[in-house]
């Protein structure tokens, strides 16, 4: 319908905000497109500028997948629609409109967008990220297991969702080919056990 084809537009919109960008820039830090691994996430945010850059950037980023598939839930958009929403918000946040379509990996965004569709499966994710992280201080490890698991969690949890979830994945796994590369090389960059 016309809602649903608003929504998937307004959730572009919303995803193409890069949180990074403007909490560097707003904040004083270097431009994360610029530094560090040159991605525009909280990740490379914490590199740049330490903890509390980064968990603003985190919690932006989560906002924008969130809002607009919480307000489409609400608008009572079917489920897989929601679902292709979700895919919008990711799209936006990995070709954002108002930064020359460069933008990140859509890692937080698609964490936001699962949230009010499936959120045992957002907890689940959460969880997965969590322990992977803690095990190996790489924070590009821990993504690319939790979204090779995401599927088969939206499969078990919530069957409807299994296909926009299978391509919300394939576009992160396909964002994070230089940190594959570098993680096959032993290249990849760990954090400090703190
Ligand atoms: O969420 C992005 C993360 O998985 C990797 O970020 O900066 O290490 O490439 P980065």
């Amino acid at each position: 319908s016309a809602l649903t084809l608003l929504m998937i537009i307004i959730a572009y919109l919303f995803g193409s905000i890069s949180s990074a960008v403007l909490i560097c820039r707003v904040m004083g830090l270097p431009d994360p497109r610029q530094s560090g691994s040159q991605n525009p996430g909280a990740t490379n945010v914490y590199r740049i500028g330490g903890r509390w850059p980064a968990i603003l950037t985190l919690v932006f980023d989560v906002l924008k997948g969130m809002l607009p598939v919480w307000s489409s839930y609400y608008l009572g958009i079917e489920p897989f629609f929601l679902g292709i929403i979700a895919v919008a918000a990711c799209l936006g946040h990995i070709f954002p409109l108002y930064f020359h379509f460069r933008g990140g990996k859509a890692v937080a965004t698609a964490l936001g967008a699962m949230f009010p569709v499936a959120w045992e499966m957002a907890l689940l994710l959460i969880a997965t990220w969590v322990i992977v992280f803690r095990i190996s201080r790489v924070s590009s490890l821990a993504a690319l297991i939790t979204v090779s698991l995401a599927p088969f969690y939206a499969y078990w949890i919530k069957p409807k969702y299994t296909v926009p979830v299978i391509m919300i994945s394939l576009l992160i796994l396909w964002r994070h080919q230089a940190n594959i590369l570098r993680l096959a090389k032993g290249q990849e960059g760990s954090f400090k056990r703190r």
